[in-house]
């Protein structure tokens, strides 16, 4: 056994202990804390054949077993266990000694927490991990925040443990403060945005194409080889292949419509409407989830209303549709995420390198993609770009693909199949690139009734009209 550990953390669950097995395959040594002494007898157990590995229930032992400055991470559920963690580890660390919270904590206590440990001259990082818990053990995509000088000690640590894309880490020094943390929540919000439209594209290659679940494993893998790769579209294609232990189906058809949430989508879209950036596709992510949880009242709507049969449609053209459809779909919630991203960073001085993000993200998180690698070179090229929608690069691949968004979305009015993602993202597009909008009405409205003042197309200045009434 080493005598002192490079790395401690905090929390043995399936995560924590992924993590320390992954950073001792890296050549470090690392030490595990739990209160739990099962999980703490099984990391030994498990990091048994190698002196690399330690673990304690006891918080003294634990952290003065770790080499000053201590680099502690804690991969606990977010709120007030992570408080009550610090709190239990503050009596042992020493000035400079570093805490870094690994779950998904809302940025707000974040920045609360570093500015308290900051006055006991502890730095605290928010660091946003990707991946589940096959990620921290493979390589995750790792989004760290907090004290620049302070991340030259974990930095190797965390390059070596990361997934990497050709060779690059996947994790960056992100900005101050709860920039990690941040871009971890944006980063789920665009998970819950893919997530929806894979689902929608599901339910109308079903539906309207009639595939069966071996057919749709097939579109979803050869899906996987071209322009939509990712680690979406890849575990959707297995998901089709699964049998249910249970029955003679499949397990996908015997799972409950009920999809849950721990709210970091949430959260990005009502931060998104603070700072006042258009994230629609996410925002109807977020309320999907909200309308899947009502299954009762939906099985008394559904007894209630008609809905038109689906037209037959050509299966090869239409699946060929739904491919184009969900690409330009995937680049307009990258987009609206990025925007976010972009604005925050002005607003709350994160001093964030959008292009370092995307190119983090390439590998080792679930919202890694083939297309990042071309939304990294997009902001590499412009690192003051507005929104992807602007980069020349991305014009062509939205031109070529927003047709078939078109025709599915038509076809779902028309057919009866809700595909809120898509129009959303489409009529997102629509609106992002019209030069006038109709909202000059609704500045005449709020003049008209409220005398709220418009401005003009044709001359500076405030002005309110005497409506004639
Ligand atoms: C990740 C995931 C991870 C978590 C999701 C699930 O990047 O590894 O985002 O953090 O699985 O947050 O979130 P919901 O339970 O809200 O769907």
């Amino acid at each position: 056994m080493a005598d002192t550990y490079d790395f401690g953390l905090v929390g043995l669950g399936v995560m924590g202990r992924n993590f320390i097995l992954n950073v001792a395959d890296n050549g470090f040594s690392a030490f595990g804390n739990d209160l739990d002494e099962e999980k703490v007898d099984a990391l030994i157990k498990e990091g048994g054949n190698t002196d690399k590995v330690n673990a304690s229930s006891d918080v003294k032992t634990f952290v003065q077993s770790l080499t000053t400055p201590r680099k502690i991470m804690l991969l606990v559920p977010a709120g007030k266990i992570v408080d009550s963690v610090i709190e239990g580890l503050l009596p042992h660390l020493d000035k400079g000694d570093i805490i870094i919270d690994g779950g998904n904590s809302f940025y707000t206590d974040t920045d609360r927490r570093e500015a308290y440990l900051k006055e006991k001259g502890i730095n605290f990082f928010g660091a946003g991990v990707s991946g589940g818990a096959e990620g921290a053990r493979k390589g995750p995509s790792i989004m760290p925040g907090g004290s620049k000088e302070a991340y030259q000690h974990v930095k190797p640590i965390f390059e070596a443990v990361s997934a990497k894309y050709k060779g690059e880490p996947c994790v960056a020094y992100l900005g101050p403060k709860s920039a990690g943390n941040y871009v971890k929540m944006v980063h789920n919000g665009i998970e819950y945005g893919l997530m929806q439209l894979t689902s929608e594209i599901y339910d109308i290659l079903k539906k309207a194409g009639g595939l069966t679940n071996g057919e749709l494993h097939k579109t979803f893998s050869n899906w996987n080889e071209g322009r939509l790769q990712s680690f979406l579209v890849e575990i959707t294609s297995e998901i089709f292949e699964q049998k249910d232990d249970l029955t003679d189906g499949y397990l996908v058809d015997m799972i409950l419509d009920k999809a849950k949430q721990k709210g970091t989508g949430k959260w990005t879209s009502q931060n998104a409407m603070d700072l006042g950036i258009p994230v629609p596709t996410i925002d109807i992510a977020v309320s999907m989830r909200e309308i899947s949880a009502l299954k009762d009242e939906r099985i008394k709507a559904d007894e209630l209303y008609d809905r038109p049969s689906p037209k037959a449609v050509d299966k090869n053209d239409f699946t060929s549709k739904t491919e184009q459809a969900l690409y330009f779909a995937f680049i307009i919630t990258y987009a609206q995420g990025m925007h976010q991203l972009a604005d925050a960073s002005k607003e709350y001085g994160y001093e964030l390198k959008l292009g370092e993000i995307a190119k983090i993200w390439r590998a080792g998180c679930i919202i890694r993609a083939a297309m990042l690698a071309d939304i990294t070179e997009a902001y590499q090229t412009d690192e003051n770009l507005q929104n992807l929608l602007l980069s020349p690069s991305f014009v062509e691949k939205v031109k070529s693909t927003v047709n078939a968004a078109r025709e599915l979305v038509s076809y779902g009015a028309a057919n009866g199949i809700p595909l809120p993602g898509l129009s959303n993202a489409l009529t997102y597009f629509d609106a992002y690139t019209s030069s006038r909008l109709p909202l000059n009405l609704i500045q005449a409205q709020r003049d008209y009734f409220g005398s709220h003042t418009y401005e003009r197309l044709d001359r500076e200045g405030i002005f309110h009209t005497e409506w004639e009434k």
